[in-house]
C-alpha cells in the first residue's frame, strides 16, 4: 500500500549529455518544488555514488550488483527525500528516478526489464513518479555536449550503449504515454526549458 501523497513527483530523464539536469533545475525553480537527484541525494546515496561510478574503482560492480546499488540509493532516497516531502504537500523534481534503472541496467546492460520493474518497485515503495519527462537528445549531440568532462564510469561505455539505453527511454515512454512525455532536447535551454514547463503543466496541472 502506498501512502497518498499531496506533492506530486516529476523525473526528469535521459542520456548522460542530454541536459537533463539544468531541465531539472530550472523546472523546480518555476514550480517552487524540491529539486533532488539520484544516484547520491543522501548521505548513504553519496557512499553508493561514489561506488557505482568511480572510474579508477580496483573492482567495478557486475550488472546485477549495479542494478542493487541503485536500488538501494532509491529506497534510501525515498525514504530520506522524496517520501517526505510529497507527504508535506510538496511538489518534487528529481533529476532521474526509476526510468533510468530500467533504461540503463535494463537496456543498457541487458538485464530482463520484468524483473528490474520489480526492483524498482520494490526499491521506490511503490512511490512512481506522476510524470517521467524524456528530455531527449541523438547520441551525437549528447556526445558533443560530453567532449571536454571527464566521464564517470558509465559516461565512458561505449556508443553502442548509450544508443541502447535511449531506444529503451523511447521504448518506455511509447509504452506508457500516460507517465511519460518525451521533449526534444535539441535546442536552446530556453527553449527546451519552455517546452518542459508546457509539458508538465498540461499534463499535471498548475501548483
Ligand atoms: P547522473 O548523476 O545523472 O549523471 P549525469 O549528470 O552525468 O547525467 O547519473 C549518473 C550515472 O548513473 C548516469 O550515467 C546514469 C546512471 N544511472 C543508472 O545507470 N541507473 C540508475 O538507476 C540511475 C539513477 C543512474
Amino acid at each position: 500500500m502506498t501512502t497518498p501523497a499531496a506533492g506530486r513527483l516529476v523525473a526528469l530523464e535521459g542520456v548522460d549529455g542530454c541536459g537533463k539536469s539544468t531541465q531539472a533545475a530550472r523546472l523546480a525553480q518555476v514550480l517552487g518544488a524540491v529539486l533532488t537527484h539520484e544516484p547520491g541525494a543522501t548521505g548513504l546515496g553519496r557512499a553508493l555514488r561514489a561506488l557505482l561510478l568511480d572510474p579508477s574503482a580496483t573492482s567495478a560492480p557486475g550488472p546485477r550488483t549495479e542494478a542493487l546499488l541503485m536500488a538501494a540509493d532509491r529506497a534510501q532516497h525515498v525514504d530520506e527525500v522524496v517520501r517526505p516531502a510529497l507527504d508535506a504537500g510538496r511538489w518534487v523534481v528529481t533529476d532521474r528516478y526509476s526510468g533510468s534503472t530500467l533504461a540503463y541496467q535494463g537496456w543498457g546492460r541487458r538485464l530482463p526489464v520484468a524483473a528490474l520493474r520489480e526492483v524498482v518497485g520494490f526499491a521506490s515503495g511503490g512511490v512512481e513518479a506522476d510524470l517521467s519527462v524524456l528530455v531527449d537528445v541523438p547520441p551525437e549531440v549528447a556526445r558533443r555536449r560530453l567532449a571536454g568532462a571527464r566521464p564517470d564510469r558509465l559516461e565512458s561505455l561505449d556508443p553502442g550503449f548509450h544508443r541502447r539505453v535511449r531506444d529503451g527511454y523511447l521504448e518506455l515512454a511509447r509504452g506508457e504515454p500516460h507517465r511519460w512525455v518525451v521533449v526534444d532536447g535539441a535546442g536552446s535551454v530556453d527553449d527546451v526549458a519552455t517546452a518542459v514547463e508546457s509539458a508538465v503543466r498540461e499534463r499535471l496541472g498548475a501548483t
